[in-house]
């Protein structure tokens, strides 16, 4: 088995990937991500999607791509630039909302909503205002994190928080968890 093979990504991956480098975004996620990202989403046939850090939409591709008709994607970042590539690309698809939006301030905002697949992938929801991101997932839903093996963006003091976030989600009574040492290394947590 080669698991970098074979991929088949949805096909505007290559025009936003191409849109990614143009803009020199050093942040965009990985095919294989995207793939897992993918399956993992068409378990929720009809499901709540909730996308932390929509960077130029490469993730958000994948996610929409295993999403049914019915089910439906909530995204945000707080920089226009790389969201406006990922709207450019995805926002004729009538199953995704995009915002604009600071991290915590936007959390807050969704206080009491519940989600069936929450992909965490910036500060907020992560590294800070966790509780507030695990409290919007709900029962049987997905919390999943990507960049758990240290990567060479990483400013210092950054592997002393990651080792952290690992023995927080470790220690949650409420998840049940899986460390993927795989593509940049992953947690998926289901909620129980
Ligand atoms: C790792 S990148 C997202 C990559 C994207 N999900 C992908 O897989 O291609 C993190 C994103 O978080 C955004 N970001 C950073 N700090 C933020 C904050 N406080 N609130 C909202 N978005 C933030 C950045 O603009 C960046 O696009």
């Amino acid at each position: 088995m080669n698991d970098q093979q074979n991929l088949f990504p949805p096909p505007i991956v290559e025009a936003i990937q191409r849109d990614t480098v143009a803009a020199g975004f050093p942040m965009a996620s990985e095919p294989q991500t995207g793939s897992l990202l993918r399956t993992l989403a068409a378990t929720k046939p009809g499901g709540t999607f909730l996308e932390l850090g929509t960077g130029t939409g490469l993730s958000t591709a994948w996610i929409l791509d295993g999403m049914d008709q019915h089910a439906r994607l909530t995204t945000m970042d707080n920089d226009e630039t790389v969201l406006t590539i990922a709207r450019c690309h995805l926002g004729h698809d009538p199953r995704i909302a995009f915002h604009l939006a600071d991290g915590a301030a936007f959390l807050a905002s969704l206080h009491g909503q519940t989600f069936d697949f929450i992909f965490a992938d910036t500060w907020p929801g992560k590294y800070n205002h966790l509780d507030e991101a695990l409290a919007l997932v709900k029962p049987g839903g997905f919390y999943i994190i990507d960049d758990m093996l240290p990567q060479t963006n990483w400013p210092a003091g950054h592997a002393a928080k990651a080792a952290d976030l690992i023995a927080t989600l470790e220690q949650r009574a409420d998840l049940t968890i899986t460390k993927l040492s795989w593509a940049s290394g992953w947690i998926v947590a289901a909620k129980k």
